[in-house]
């Protein structure tokens, strides 16, 4: 091959979004090689670019070929199963790649061992990033939000790319470099348990809308059309408005109806979760949404435990009063809103103490940015926090942006009327009020800690502080309590 046809970039993996991100890059006027094992996928991919417009994309069987047929230095992006997949791949592509050479992994990788594998593959002067990429396999295809993190110069060597092929906002391409090691993996995992809180939070809408409010997929359908006009606009809640106006084709009535509610997840929510805990980081929002997707998953039980509980007289709604459906969607919009923001909030506040402790300097307006189009969370609401952090990067949590405390005081009546009116019927919505929750302890001077402090210094002696002098105390609780003060007054 001569030197003028080597293609600018390679890209191994051609399942749904290797293939789609491939021709992506290829309609941007980037000349691209792909690669994969099974000769069929390559064969597949390069039909496509054909009939997609003559893409220049170039489809090769070995890997040798592969790698020789890429402009030195060379970038390889690979687009396979995480864990193993990766490295066998690595192995495979890396016998051919020369000292300056670059490998991109754009799956869902657990950040440490992007880490590992920046590591292992420098010993061979090759250079590595971790790169998040969201937006399913229509973002691959037309843009998708990209989170690349590892060696800058790596970034540096396909920033001219990314930035073509990813969404594009009113702000520039959604594409930034996040920061070292595994930090692109790292932020993509705190996206997708954002995900899993928003799409949490916009099902318990629902739940409190259909269940409680009374309303048809018409009306659903039509409400949440509204909210992608308000504050609420964002491409979770415009799929919402398209699912409830899609008619079953295999018997009357919506096909939202007949799915089956035992929700499926491939494992970034938990490790959101896990991180949070490792770093003593709230997230009670994003851990709701992680516990409703297990629960969700035991229908056998739940569907007996109904049985058992409407034999002993509790229905599953407890009471039907008339409800005025214009003020509860209005109300409801409200609450899934400020639940939102508080969400964000925990999911900020998690990558902000990641990224101290790992020195990533993660700069999270810009993320906000990035996440303004192409990904699952896109939002309108995303161009807020953006601004929240460019007012203020040392902002201690959202809730207290200015805009968003004003926010949040306005809709806060309304989230109280839905989330008691969903107790009281029975109707759980544990994102929506673990988020109440989590705004109402943030922002309370004062808590019952000092109790639980008192406990523990009871039977344990860790000893507790005091509000009105300096110093570490510890109290012979029991043998005071002995003597017994209140009692004694109470006999006089
Ligand atoms: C090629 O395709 C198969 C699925 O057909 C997939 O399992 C494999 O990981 C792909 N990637 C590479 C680099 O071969
Ligand atoms: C939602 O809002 C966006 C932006 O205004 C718009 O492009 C889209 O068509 C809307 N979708 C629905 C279903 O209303």
């Amino acid at each position: 091959m001569d030197g003028a046809a080597l293609s600018r970039i390679g890209l191994a993996g051609l399942a749904v979004m290797g293939q789609n991100l491939a021709l992506n890059i290829a309609e941007k006027g980037f000349p691209i090689s792909a690669y994969n094992r099974t000769a069929s996928k390559v064969d597949e991919t390069v039909k496509r670019a054909v009939q997609e417009g003559n893409l220049p994309l170039n489809g090769h069987h070995s890997p040798q070929d592969f790698v020789l047929s890429i402009k030195k230095p060379r970038s390889v992006i690979i687009l396979v199963k995480a864990g193993l997949p990766v490295d066998q791949t690595i192995d495979t592509l890396a016998r051919y790649m020369e000292p300056g050479d670059c490998i991109v992994d754009g799956g869902n990788e657990w950040y440490e061992n992007t880490e590992r594998r920046l590591q292992a593959v420098k010993e061979k002067g090759l250079l590595y990033l971790g790169m998040g990429v969201s937006g399913g396999e229509e973002g691959a295809r037309y843009g998708p939000s990209l989170m690349p993190g590892g060696t800058l110069e790596a970034y540096k060597s396909i920033e001219d790319v990314l930035q073509k092929v990813a969404a594009q906002v009113d702000d520039g391409p959604c594409v930034t470099y996040v920061g070292e090691g595994g930090a692109g993996n790292f932020v993509k995992m705190v996206h997708n348990g954002i995900e899993y809180g928003d799409m949490q939070l916009i099902s318990e809408a629902y739940d409190v809308l259909k269940s409680v409010g009374g309303l048809t997929n018409q009306e659903l359908h039509e409400a949440f059309s509204e909210w992608n006009k308000s504050e609420l606009e964002s491409f979770l809640i415009e799929i919402t408005s398209d699912i409830f106006n899609v008619k079953d084709d295999k018997g009357p009535g919506e096909l939202v109806d007949k799915i089956l509610d035992k929700t499926g997840m491939k494992g970034t929510g938990k490790w959101t979760v896990q991180q949070a805990a490792e770093l003593s980081i709230a997230v009670p929002t994003i851990a709701a949404s992680l516990d409703s997707r297990f629960l969700s998953g035991l229908k056998e039980e739940r569907v007996a435990a109904a049985n058992i509980f409407r034999a002993n007289g509790l229905e599953d709604i407890l009471t039907h009063k008339k409800l005025d459906k214009k003020q509860l969607i209005d109300d409801v919009r409200k609450a899934l809103y400020a639940s939102k923001i508080c969400s964000y909030a925990q999911g900020m506040n998690l990558l902000r103490a990641k990224s101290l402790e790992k020195g990533w300097n993660l700069n999270l307006g810009e993320l906000a940015r990035i996440w303004k189009g192409g990904c699952i969370i896109r939002a309108a609401f995303l161009d807020r926090i953006k601004k929240a952090y460019n007012r203020n990067p040392n902002l201690a949590s959202l809730l207290i942006d200015p805009e968003f405390a004003r926010e949040m005081v306005e809709r806060q009546a309304a989230w109280r009327r839905v989330v008691s009116l969903a107790i009281s019927v029975g109707v759980s919505t544990p994102g929506m009020s673990s988020s109440l929750a989590y705004f109402d302890t943030y922002r309370r001077a004062r808590l019952p800690a000092n109790l639980v402090q008192a406990q523990r210094d009871y039977f344990g002696a860790h000893t507790y502080e005091r509000v009105d002098k300096d110093g570490t105390y510890h109290t012979e609780w029991h043998k005071l309590a002995k003597q017994n003060k209140f009692a004694a007054k109470s006999r006089m």
